[in-house]
């Protein structure tokens, strides 16, 4: 049987077949301590720093401003708890958005309930922030604001570099999850006016496991995890060099084939809404403002159509996501669009797809095909 067609990249991406070659002697052969003073160990060594410049490379930032972690979820946590701890004296205010993947709106909780205030803005309903929103909110005690890049499910590119203005007008520390924007637009630290960037490796074709966190040159922040000085003393325990090696090798392909990679996953997307809206029988609603949208990723509501039941048909084909789940047969919509304002029906009827730079328009336009008949039945039925 043929497998699946893969468009679900915002989810995960497959690794890279380039970086499985560069990592692949770090897993075989290259063993060693990265802190023995011996040569394996300092080769090992030297594999981590270079791979600390490529990902520093991507991103506009110095090395020793990259903190390898185990994935997204665990950077955001270290840049969220890290500056709330280090900054208690001058307050316990944070600034997030309602939009927010759980990597970021779970760490947020955990602060409220140790008594943390948390000010969760709105969003419009395309899932943008207002810059305005978060001046109103900043407060003499506001020690953090983390807002997100790109959302996940919808795609919204929130305007970071606006609000990097405003919280450096107030001296306010500035978080940005970008964990679906690394490799998709850019995302250099300095154009962003961020201090702490999430990268996730599997979002851009490295494996899953493997994160960084860009913290910029100057900003305290408190560890959450003790033991030996390891990455200059922020994220002890014996660093996994297969993963960061291959971490820095797809910063480093995302780095020279930006412009092509950008242009094609744009593309594919492109070719793929065209296609549906000629070919679907139910009439299609676009999430997201596609001129301020990821180029990949494409949220769209089916009308009459529930998504899972879409999802559910189509799986053995091609693998998409929905902005719904369905829980003991009620449907529960995703906080992403209930920020919208998305109503139930719309909500339930949303499909996530996602391209990536191994998406092929043969690939599109059997999608295109497989879905419109798909709801041909589904309709009918
Ligand atoms: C926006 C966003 N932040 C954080 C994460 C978590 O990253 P990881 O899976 O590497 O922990 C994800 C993963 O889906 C994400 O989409």
């Amino acid at each position: 049987m043929d497998s699946p067609i893969y468009l679900d990249y915002n989810a995960t991406t497959p690794i890279d077949p380039e970086v499985v070659t560069e990592m692949l002697p770090y897993i075989q052969t290259h063993f060693g301590n990265p802190s023995s003073s011996y040569g394996p160990g300092r080769h090992n060594k030297q594999a981590i720093e270079k791979a600390r410049s490529q990902v520093a490379g991507l991103i506009g930032a110095l090395p020793e401003e990259i903190v390898f972690t185990s994935c997204g979820t665990e950077s955001n946590n270290l840049a969220i708890c890290g500056i709330a701890f280090a900054n208690q004296e001058k307050g316990k205010h944070i600034i997030t958005s309602s939009i927010e993947h759980p990597a970021v709106t779970e760490v947020c909780r955990y602060l409220a309930s140790l008594g943390w205030e948390i000010t969760w803005l709105p969003v419009d309903k395309y899932g943008t922030a207002n810059p305005e929103d978060v001046k109103k909110a900043i407060r003499p005690d506001t020690v953090l604001v983390s807002i997100m890049h790109a959302n996940n499910e919808v795609g919204t590119i929130q305007p970071i570099a606006e609000i990097g203005v405003i919280a450096k007008e107030n001296n306010i520390i500035f978080h940005t999850d970008a964990a679906q924007s690394v490799g998709k637009i850019e995302t250099n630290v300095n154009a962003l006016g961020v201090d702490l960037l999430t990268i996730a490796g599997h979002k851009l074709y490295a494996p899953k496991g493997i994160g960084a966190l860009y913290i910029r040159k100057g900003v305290n922040i408190e560890n959450l995890m003790f033991g030996a000085g390891h990455e200059m003393g922020r994220r002890p325990g014996t660093e996994n060099v297969p993963y960061i090696v291959s971490l820095g090798k797809a910063c480093e392909l995302a780095r020279e084939n930006d412009v092509i990679v950008h242009e094609h996953i744009f593309q594919m997307r492109q070719r793929l809404l065209e296609g549906l809206k000629q070919k679907s029988v139910s009439p299609i609603t676009v999430n997201a403002n596609l001129e301020n949208c990821l180029p990949n990723t494409l949220s769209i509501s089916f009308a009459n159509i529930e998504a899972h039941t879409l999802a559910s048909v189509i799986g053995g084909q091609v693998c998409i996501s929905t902005g719904s789940a369905c829980h003991s047969g009620s449907v529960e919509i995703s906080q992403v669009l209930k920020a919208m304002k998305v109503d139930h029906k719309r909500a339930a009827g949303t499909v996530r797809i996602s391209t990536g730079k191994f998406t092929t328009p043969e690939e599109i336009d059997r999608t295109v095909q497989i879905i419109s008949e798909a709801i041909q039945k589904l309709i009918t039925l």
